[in-house]
């Protein structure tokens, strides 16, 4: 099972959303079906990336990504990428779905690069407006990728 406390620190550590621990612990054990973790191949217990999603309750072959992320010092090496590739082919989705906001050039070309390789289009809606949150988040627009194929 992932290390749902590691995983925590790491989001902690790189800029994501802030979560509680709870939320990681609980993430490896009721949704491992749809997490992926990346690990250094020298020492495969210290988390570097990973991505944790759900499928969705009234859509199941979509797949909707809570969070991903790569650790500063691993980024542009294609571990975003290669784990998104991982979830696509673990669960066998149809569909790919995330939210992304609209300053994340990072995020933004993770999800399009993915929908080329899996010769998916990728339509864009608002989801939730800046004014859905407390002061001091962006609004996060929904990326739909589909239908997904094995990758070219
Ligand atoms: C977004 C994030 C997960 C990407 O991880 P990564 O391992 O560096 O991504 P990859 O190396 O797989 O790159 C995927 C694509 O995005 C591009 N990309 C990555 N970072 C980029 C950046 N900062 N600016 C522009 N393009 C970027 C890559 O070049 C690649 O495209 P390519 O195939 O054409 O070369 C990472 O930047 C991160 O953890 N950011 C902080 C957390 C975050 O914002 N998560 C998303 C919202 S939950």
């Amino acid at each position: 099972m992932a290390d749902g406390s590691a995983l925590w620190s790491l989001a902690r550590a790189n800029g994501l959303d802030e979560n509680s621990p709870y939320a990681y612990l609980l993430w490896a054990e009721y949704f491992a079906d749809t997490m992926v973790v990346a690990t250094t191949e020298d020492d495969d217990e210290t988390p570097v990336g990973f991505v944790t999603a759900f499928a969705r309750p009234d859509e199941p072959s979509t797949v909707f990504v809570w969070q991903i992320g790569v650790d500063d010092s691993h980024r542009r090496r294609g571990i975003a990428g290669s784990l998104l590739d991982h979830l696509a082919e673990w669960t066998g989705l149809e569909t790919l779905e995330a939210t992304v906001t609209p300053t994340n050039v990072a995020s933004e070309t993770l999800f399009r690069r993915f929908g080329e390789r899996h010769g998916a289009s990728v339509t864009t809606e608002d989801l939730f407006p800046e004014d859905a949150f407390p002061p001091g988040h962006e609004a996060e627009v929904r990326f739909r990728i589909g239908p997904v194929t094995s990758p070219r």
